[in-house]
């Protein structure tokens, strides 16, 4: 008996697959694409191939993203936010407050200790600090989007950045290269401006983290360049997950089994 979680965020679609024991099978990211449909097809059809069985020996499928109502055939479909907050639970149990960045906003969620959400600050007003800010930013800079990670390298960390606007950043960018200014001290004012604006959405959900665990979720934990930027700026230690994309997909998982009743 299996559980499926589907997760069709802006820009990608993710999905974990689940045993009747709650143990993860697989997990499977696809970028989201102008098609919704075939992304998900795409993205359910390969974790299906990962534990050969067929979409007949799935029991219940629970969806969330943005697009969580295209998902067919599922039993329920459930806000990012819960599903985040259920997933992260499962991966580091009594979290308290959880950073979700993906392609198209921000949130800082409070949670009880035990996955329920108590509550959350989110930025969805802005691109600034985004996923998609960042793809912006690693094509100015000319480099993929998983080299942005460590870019920030050995700088000084001494330059500001004076526009978070994507199209004035990029500008800036362009001529702070142009005017030789060393690219790692430019990845390391970008990486710190997204933190201060990360950190006081954390702040408004826990003005206080001592002794509080924080956790991060979402494509963007994968730049460690912004979860350091960030750690530093809350002066907190951040879990991150090894498939941070695939958290909400987990959390969606988990409530397709618990909501069956098993
Ligand atoms: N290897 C990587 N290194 C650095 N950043 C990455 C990497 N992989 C993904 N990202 C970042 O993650 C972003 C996508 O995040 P995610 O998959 O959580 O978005 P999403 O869930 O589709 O968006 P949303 O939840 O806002 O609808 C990308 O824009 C990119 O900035
Ligand atoms: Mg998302």
């Amino acid at each position: 008996m299996y559980f499926l979680g589907v997760d069709l965020g802006s820009l990608s679609c993710d999905a974990v697959l689940l045993d009747h024991n709650g143990t993860v099978l697989a997990a499977s990211v696809v970028p989201t694409g102008a098609r919704n449909r075939e992304a998900i097809e795409r993205v359910i059809r390969e974790v299906l191939d990962a534990v050969r069985i067929s979409h007949a020996d799935i029991r219940a499928t629970v969806s969330t993203g943005y697009g969580r109502e295209r998902v067919e055939k599922r039993l329920a479909s459930v806000t990012e936010i819960t599903c985040h907050a259920r997933g992260m639970e499962a991966l580091l149990p009594g979290t308290h407050v959880l950073i979700d960045i993906g392609g198209q906003d921000s949130k800082a969620i409070r949670l009880d200790g035990a996955g329920r959400v108590l509550e959350f600050a989110m930025n969805d007003k802005c691109a600034a600090g985004t996923g998609r800010f960042l793809e912006a930013m690693a094509r100015a800079l000319q480099v993929e989007i998983g080299d942005l990670s460590e870019l920030d390298r050995g700088a000084s960390g001494s330059l500001t950045l004076s526009s978070m606007c994507t199209v004035f950043a990029e500008s800036e960018i362009v001529s702070l290269i142009a005017d030789g200014v060393e690219v790692n001290e430019i990845a390391s004012g970008l990486n710190r401006a997204i933190a201060c604006r990360i950190a006081s959405l954390v702040k408004r959900v826990a003005p206080d983290l001592n002794g509080l665990k924080v956790a991060m979720s979402g494509g963007v934990a994968h730049n460690g360049g912004v979860v350091r930027a960030i750690e530093s700026a809350l002066n907190t230690e951040i879990f991150v997950p090894p498939k941070p994309d695939t958290v909400g997909a987990l959390g969606a998982a988990i409530l397709a089994k618990e909501r069956s009743g098993l």
